[in-house]
């Protein structure tokens, strides 16, 4: 069996990041930072504030290119394709940008139909529909007319969620997702993630320091380690709560207490 067989059979990963470093001048945000993220999987990108969590989600994202390494999408090299490539690549993706959810001079229903007008040959009563659907995945029937600033934090995110979803993307990032989130609203949004890849097969790739979140979505985790600047651990976190021997990846996941 080639090479090349061999990792059909074995299913490419839906993103992998390979020995990703980024500077700014001499200053190390991150190096030899490598992972794979299969398809349909929660994966969450851990670590305390100012660890390189949002950069990294920049470089995976086309915002920013690394220094050194690559990312790949379905095996094929992001930063090595063409502006179209990227762009076609980048299609389907959704985003959840940790600020700047909505557009605040749009009702719901407008901002959900932004990304279908933009994007998408579809008439006016189709994009109603859909934006109709997609609304009602999130919670939010009967809202489409409401401007967010009459909505509270928890639904303007859900909001968001619905239009990040708007063209049926295959891959969904969310910046910190639980910001500025009480912590029912917070759970109701766990939940919804964990539904949208239950019933969408989507693959969900996370940027969270919120423990209790963590713990309730992710398959899987790399955890950025902002002193050495590189990642300390990769596995699913309850495991590596049992089993990590690392103490600064036991000490985020016990929120400080010593570890065993
Ligand atoms: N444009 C920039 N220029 C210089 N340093 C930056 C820039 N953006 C981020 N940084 C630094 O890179 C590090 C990682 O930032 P960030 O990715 O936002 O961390 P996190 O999302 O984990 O809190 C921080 O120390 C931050 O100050
Ligand atoms: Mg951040």
């Amino acid at each position: 069996m080639t090479q090349r067989h061999n990792q059909i059979m074995q299913g490419e990963p839906h993103i992998r990041v390979h020995d990703v470093t980024l500077t700014y001048g001499n200053y190390i945000v991150m190096k030899d930072i490598s992972f794979s993220i299969r398809k349909g999987e929660i994966f969450v990108v851990m670590g305390g504030s100012g660890c390189g969590k949002s950069t990294l989600m920049k470089i995976m994202l086309g915002l920013m290119p690394p220094e050194k390494g690559d990312v790949f999408y379905n095996g094929v090299n992001f930063w090595e394709s063409s502006q179209d490539k990227r762009n076609q690549i980048l299609e389907n993706v959704g985003i959840l940008y940790q600020k700047g959810a909505l557009w605040s001079s749009m009702t719901l229903a407008e901002n959900v139909a932004l990304p279908l007008e933009e994007h998408s040959d579809l008439g006016h009563e189709q994009i109603r529909e859909i934006v109709s659907f997609k609304l009602s995945l999130v919670g939010l029937t009967g809202f489409e007319e409401f401007y967010p600033s009459e909505l509270s934090g928890g639904m303007i995110k859900r909001a968001a969620l619905a239009r990040a979803m708007a063209l049926d993307p295959d891959i969904l990032f969310f910046d910190e997702p639980s910001a500025g989130l009480d912590p029912v609203s917070s759970r109701v949004l766990d939940d919804l993630i964990l539904e949208v890849r239950d019933s969408l097969k989507t693959t969900v790739v996370v940027i969270s320091h919120d423990l209790e979140s963590i713990f309730a979505i992710a398959d899987n985790s790399v955890f950025l380690d902002l002193e050495t600047r590189t990642m300390t651990a990769a596995g699913n976190p309850r495991e590596l709560l049992e089993e990590s021997r690392n103490t600064k990846v036991c000490s985020f996941l016990t929120r400080g207490k010593p570890c065993t």
